[in-house]
């Protein structure tokens, strides 16, 4: 048996003692690999989950949990992973449609793992976790299109996962960040991650027209709604707005106004089935562009059995940075 924070039918979620049946796959993955799960962390995902929101949870029961970091147990077929790797997941069902990694063992597919990079820890991957991989990702994609030189950056969402890590990342590489935020009392974290200002996300969360003064060379969205359609519109010509997350809302009031007379690109990040190439490329990428010191500095750690309670907070906003779960304690 093995202890496990388990989402049932009636939307509750506690830490329960399962068993491995319980936790494997009803059919398994040709290329299956078991992991002894040492870190998970807390996504807004997470939170969607623990609530039993069936957007996310695609399953009941289920063990919720995006993020997966921990060593071989049992390696896949092919040889492709051994006992004793250390590894890491993120998204690729886990916490949505089948058990993931709020548990001491998972089951995964050996498409979706990465070898942790020597450089990163354990703990230090799951500080980073599906939330940090995605501002990788964003960034991989919006430095595409956007130079340091061309002007700033906005990231929104920025106290949270996403929007932290952002920050973190585009100001070593050089860009100027500027962080859009609810909460006007972390402006002094948000700086210390390396934002150059701070502003109100009010000015960005009112509907707005299509067209407004140009502001920014590109952004990195996890907001959707309201926010999005003024951070296009306030993108200047040919720059680039990526987006991954809807904390605001689904929606995207706006027109195709700045794609046709602004030439602006808007471009979705998707974590959960990147591909495996890509997802190496991410976290090789991590190794080398996100200051470690940094990402502790924005990271808090919470024991297993803490994790039910913190659902709400995250659907609050009210979660700071990152939160890592020991999966042992
Ligand atoms: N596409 C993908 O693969 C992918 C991957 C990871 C995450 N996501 C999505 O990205 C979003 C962020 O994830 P996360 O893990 O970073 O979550 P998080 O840590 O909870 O951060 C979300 C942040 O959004 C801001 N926010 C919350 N409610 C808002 C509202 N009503 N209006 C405007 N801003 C609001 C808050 O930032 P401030 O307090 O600074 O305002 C909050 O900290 C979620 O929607 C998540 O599902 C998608």
């Amino acid at each position: 048996m093995t202890r496990a924070v388990v989402v049932t039918e009636s939307a509750s979620a506690s830490v329960q003692d399962v068993g491995s049946e319980f936790l494997r796959p009803g059919s398994p993955d040709a290329d299956g690999v078991t992991v002894d799960v040492e870190w998970s962390s807390l996504n807004f995902k997470d939170g969607m989950a623990l609530t039993g929101d069936r957007g996310v949870a695609r399953r009941l029961p289920l063990v919720p949990g995006i993020d997966v970091v921990g060593t071989v147990a049992e390696g896949d077929a092919a040889g492709r992973f051994n006992a004793g790797d250390s590894v890491v997941v993120n998204g690729a069902g886990l916490g949505e449609t089948r058990h993931g990694g709020y548990a001491e063992t998972a089951y995964v597919s050996a498409a979706s793992l990465v070898e942790l990079p020597e450089d990163i820890t354990p703990r230090r991957a799951a500080a980073i976790g599906t939330a940090g991989f995605t501002a990788m990702l964003s960034v991989l994609r919006l430095e595409r299109d956007v130079a340091p030189d061309d002007g700033d950056v906005l990231v929104t969402g920025s106290a949270g996962g996403v929007g932290s890590v952002s920050i973190a990342l585009l100001a070593r590489l050089g860009y100027r960040v500027v962080a859009s935020t609810g909460r006007p009392e972390q402006a002094d974290f948000l700086r210390s991650l390396g934002a150059a200002d701070v502003i109100d996300r009010a000015e960005l969360s009112d509907a707005g027209k299509p067209l407004q003064k140009p502001r920014w060379a590109g952004a990195v969205d996890s907001v959707g709604s309201a926010t999005l359609a003024n951070a296009l519109a306030q993108t200047k010509w040919g720059g680039a707005v990526t987006a991954c997350g809807l904390a605001q809302g689904s929606d995207l009031p706006t027109t195709v106004l700045p794609f046709i007379l602004r030439g602006v690109s808007l471009h979705g990040i998707n974590s959960v089935d990147a591909p495996a190439a890509l997802r190496r490329t991410a976290w090789e990428r991590l190794a080398v562009d996100l200051d470690l010191d940094l990402l502790d500095s924005l990271t808090d750690e919470v024991a297993l059995g803490e994790v039910p309670g913190l659902a709400g907070e995250i659907l609050r906003g009210r979660v700071r940075g990152r939160t890592v779960v020991d999966v042992r304690r």
